[in-house]
């Protein structure tokens, strides 16, 4: 595994609305495998392939309870809200607050292609709408 760097703000790669996934090969895994080590080294509870410079639609959330590789995500739904801070790796020692849904059911793929779905709540659910909207260029300062 090895640490990628982040793209940072201001970076057009930020910006780009990513294409779907396709393979489910050992090179995927290797990317998903240093993104992981990439975003504990961070500190980080996500992070979206554009942020380490790939446009593909795939990213990584543990927000304490385990990690969760979501490739190619789609959200079915969302309700509630909820209201907090909010940073972003790509912008750093920054924080905003930020109104989103409180719970969201997410259909995924995992790194060999099966699909699943997954449900979530408060900090989870605010991470992966986090790292679903990096894949349509989308940061959270956009909704603040
Ligand atoms: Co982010």
């Amino acid at each position: 595994m090895a640490i990628r760097n982040i793209v940072k703000y201001g970076d057009d790669t930020l910006r780009k609305v990513c294409r779907t996934q396709l393979t489910f090969d050992p090179h995927l895994h290797q990317i998903l495998d240093d993104m992981a080590e990439t975003m504990y080294a961070a500190e980080g509870v996500g992070l979206a392939a554009p942020q380490v410079g790939i446009l593909r639609r795939f990213c990584i959330v543990d927000v304490g309870d385990g990690l969760i590789e979501l490739i190619n995500p789609v959200l079915l739904e969302s309700d509630g809200e909820q209201t907090g801070e909010e940073g972003c790796l790509s912008i750093p020692d920054k924080y905003a607050t930020v109104t989103r849904p409180l719970n969201v059911k997410v259909r995924a793929q995992d790194r060999f292609g099966n699909s699943f779905e997954v449900s979530a709540t408060e900090l989870k659910a605010r991470a992966i709408l986090h790292e679903i909207d990096h894949l349509d260029g989308v940061l959270y300062i956009d909704r603040v």
